[in-house]
């Protein structure tokens, strides 16, 4: 297919969205067409949920496949009730402690969303952020609006308007740019539609949070290798990858696992392969001598999150043959951490 979309890119005030520019993206959506806007997690590439159409061009754009379900995303709690039917009552209490935010529902689809949003499935998927060009965009439409993370499949995703254009440039109608997403880590998804309600992706609000409301919250990762047949749409192991091998290494140990990262770098290097390092600040001299290319995390989870995907976008454009980090722990946001740098390995972790 041939992408002849003139790709229009608005700066926006995140904190304050200019209601004539926002009203025009608007009307983008009422016509059919494709907005990439800012969520508090990452980039979205919305459409109206309601216009099979447009829907299916998210899909195109993307080049995602079409058994892989996209997040409705709302403004207003009466929005749920076009959306999902049999809500559960533990909807109220999660939704008035976590909408709007990064946690997304699984709940039974109402007819009026079309297949090509659910993948089929007589479920679906909502969420209500809390980004004020999102919240602004989904109002002045006055539709809910059906957005995936605004990047080529299997991507890093973007958390910014620049990601976006490297992405989907020609390919969408619009990106507007409000600077780099807040948390930089996706939703978490949390599906309630069986009978033991289960978390499928770790994201921006952590297990333990939510344990504090549903205390039988299960975690079941849905990472499965790539050449097995999917047990279920979008849960392919390899996803956020960046085109460097990545190497994750883990381990309760500090000095183990520094160790060997310089170790594994060194040996890299003298074989002539460009070595990119993602660290901790506080972590980066125990690299001191080694020449590579290296990415600042910042100073804990919530900042490591933050800068992950870019990091591995920076890493990408310079080049890099491997990219090497160590994993956080398994707790909080590292949770969501851990599981993306573990699916943009697939699965290689060097545990030290
Ligand atoms: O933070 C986020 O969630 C971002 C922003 C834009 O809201 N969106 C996002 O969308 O990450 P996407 O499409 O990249 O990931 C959504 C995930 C996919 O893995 C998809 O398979 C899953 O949600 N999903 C959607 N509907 C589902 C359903 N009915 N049942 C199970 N999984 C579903
Ligand atoms: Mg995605």
């Amino acid at each position: 297919m041939i992408y002849t979309a003139e790709t229009y890119m608005a700066k926006i005030d995140a904190l304050n969205p200019d209601p004539q520019a926002m009203s025009l993206a608007a009307q983008v959506i009422n016509s059919g067409g494709l907005v990439a806007f800012p969520t508090e997690t990452v980039y979205g590439l919305g459409a109206n949920a309601f216009n099979t159409q447009a829907v299916e061009r998210i899909f195109e754009v993307k080049e995602r496949p079409a058994n892989d379900p996209v997040i409705v995303h709302i403004a207003e709690m009466y929005q749920l009730n076009d959306i999902a039917i049999n809500i559960p009552s533990i909807v109220d209490k999660l939704t008035d402690v976590f909408w709007p935010g990064a946690l997304t529902l699984i709940l039974h689809r109402s007819e009026q969303i079309p297949d090509s949003v659910t993948a089929g499935q007589d479920t679906v998927a909502v969420r209500m952020p809390s980004h004020p060009i999102a919240q602004s965009l989904i109002r002045q439409s006055g539709v809910p609006i059906a957005a995936p993370s605004a990047n080529r499949f299997s991507r890093p995703s973007p958390t910014s308007a620049v990601h976006v254009m490297h992405d989907l440039a020609g390919r969408v109608d619009v990106v507007l740019d409000g600077g780099n997403t807040h948390i930089g880590v996706e939703s978490t998804i949390i599906e309630l539609t069986s009978a033991v309600p289960t978390m499928l992706r770790p994201g921006g609000i952590a297990l333990e949070e939510l344990r504090q409301y549903l205390p039988s919250l299960a975690f079941r990762p849905q990472h499965i290798l790539e050449d097995e047949t999917a047990p279920a749409p979008g849960t392919l192991l390899k996803h956020y990858s960046p085109n460097a091998e990545m190497l994750v290494y883990t381990g309760d140990n500090d000095e183990a696992v520094w160790q060997e990262m310089r170790r594994q770098a060194q040996t890299l290097l003298d074989k002539g392969r460009k070595v990119g390092i993602m660290v901790l600040d506080d972590d980066v001299m125990r690299f001191e001598g080694v020449i590579a290319q290296y990415v600042m995390l910042g100073h804990d989870v919530e900042a490591m999150a933050a800068t992950l995907f870019s990091g591995m976008r920076e890493l990408d454009a310079a080049e890099v043959d491997v990219i090497m980090v160590r994993a956080p722990q398994q707790v909080g946001l590292g949770l969501a951490i851990f599981d993306r740098l573990k699916r943009a390995a697939e699965g290689n972790i060097i545990n030290c």
